[in-house]
């Protein structure tokens, strides 16, 4: 059977700055805590950091090209901010020249830019004057963003504010896996709060400085968590990790209060909520105009006997990436069903898809990668079912363009469509950027 989707429908791929750029030295840009952490010892894979990765920065005239050759209609990128900001209050034009290039070479090639202000590079001087635990980092960030509406807002037409703000609080200040590295509940739930008024303020500014044309909102990763058995334990365990990773921020932006459960069952560890003040979940909630969602894999939950989140991560039968995520397409359309029914209408954005698996440049110079291209076809065509369904999705974007630095993992995860020789940068589309092409074109699955 053939898919087909509308001419309008957005067909795009995602990269973030630390993990394509490299360049962190060049123009003015400083260091972000995420150039700390992958130096110091035993954070990555390797020791692998982002000091020239996909050479980006000086090799994107090339990326746009091959981007054009696939035929993309959208290109998600972010902005490191250190090179906006390379000080506190301090601009840095030079910083700002680069991606005025980048998106001029978009909009010639009629290649829509989409901008993330934040995928995780917090400046480190902000860092050190405390980072996200710090309320001052809203203002710092509504500073920011201004200065980047200012400087491209005329050309471009989708903003989100934080990439998966979970990932840049849960996982970089609870679970220590990501920078900058610490461990502590109270410093997630502080960090977590700041990033989500952070996006409210930006939001609120970008409204103020009157961009008409551009429309702006946040992009959450959702990982549905299903409960292991039936059993009243495992779905209680089950709404507690969804309460972990995706209640905490949905209830927030879109109906305006945390979820009480996760409260009263955080308590134990924050004590208090001092660090909430009034009025801050009316501007986290202040209205979007579209909703990004980050989707990979769903979760499969069992109790256990853990004092602190009382879950345990189990699998079912389901294939799974190299990142042992589980393959299971239908649950990305249940959560849409979900998100309509209990969170938003507004249209929605897949700002992120995709999956890493051991690619290996063959003798002819091929890569022949159709699980990828499996992986895909077959999320895809959730979401054309899903739109069937009258469901408001305005656009997919891949992740990635490009294998990348993909964080802890280093250089060991591929999830481009493009294959990356690192030594000799030499790019090499893999058989799923020609499936994409295709696709594109045709704007059909068969
Ligand atoms: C992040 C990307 C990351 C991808 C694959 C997403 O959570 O936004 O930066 O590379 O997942 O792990």
């Amino acid at each position: 059977m053939t898919v087909k989707f509308g001419n309008d429908f957005l067909f795009g791929a995602a990269t973030s700055s630390y993990q394509i750029e490299g360049a962190v030295r060049e123009d003015g840009r400083t260091p972000s805590i995420w150039d700390v952490f992958s130096k110091t010892p035993g954070k990555t894979y390797r020791g692998e950091n982002g000091d020239i990765a996909c050479d980006h920065y000086h090799r994107y005239r090339g990326d746009v090209e091959l981007m054009e050759k696939i035929g993309i209609d959208a290109y998600r990128f972010s902005i490191s901010w250190p090179r906006i900001f390379p000080e506190e209050g301090k601009f840095n034009p030079e910083g700002m020249k680069f991606y005025k290039s980048l998106v001029n070479e978009l909009v010639e090639r009629s290649i829509r830019p989409v901008v993330t202000l934040y995928h995780w590079d917090l400046p480190l001087w902000a860092y050190n004057m405390g980072g996200w635990l710090n309320r001052d980092s809203v203002k710092w960030f509504v500073e920011y963003s201004g200065r980047v509406f200012e400087e491209l807002g005329d050309s471009v037409s989708l903003w989100v504010t934080h990439n998966e703000p979970l990932c840049a609080s849960f996982f970089s200040y609870y679970e220590g896996e990501h920078a900058p590295g610490h461990r502590d509940l109270r410093e997630a739930l502080i960090a977590a709060h700041h990033i989500l008024l952070s996006h409210g303020n930006t939001v609120e500014e970008f409204r103020k400085l009157g961009y008409k044309k551009g429309k702006i909102g946040i992009t959450l990763n959702l990982i549905p968590a299903y409960p292991a058995t039936q059993s009243e334990d495992d779905i209680r365990a089950a709404r507690i990790r969804d309460g972990y990773l995706n209640r905490w921020f949905l209830d927030p932006v879109f109906k305006g209060y945390y979820p009480e459960d996760m409260k009263e069952m955080y308590k134990q560890f924050v004590f208090d909520y001092d660090f909430i003040q009034e009025e801050d979940l009316q501007k986290i909630s202040i209205k979007n105009d579209f909703m990004g969602v980050n989707y990979y894999n769903r979760e499969l939950i069992k109790f256990s006997g853990d004092p602190e989140l009382k879950f345990e991560r189990v699998y079912g039968k389901f294939a799974r990436t190299e990142m042992d995520w589980e393959i299971v397409p239908e649950a990305l359309y249940d959560l849409v069903l979900r998100l309509r029914k209990e969170y938003t209408k507004i249209p929605i954005y897949i700002t992120e898809n995709g999956a890493a698996f051991k690619d290996s440049l063959l003798k002819k110079g091929e890569v022949r990668d159709t699980r990828r291209i499996d992986y895909l076809r077959r999320h895809l065509s959730e979401i054309a079912r899903l739109i069937k369904k009258g469901m408001d999705i305005r656009g997919y974007f891949l992740w990635s363009l490009i294998d990348n630095f993909e964080w802890q993992f280093g250089y060991s995860k591929r999830f481009g469509i493009i294959y990356l020789d690192y030594k000799t940068q030499e790019r090499i589309f893999k058989e799923s950027a020609f499936w994409y092409r295709d696709l594109i074109k045709t704007r059909a699955i068969k």
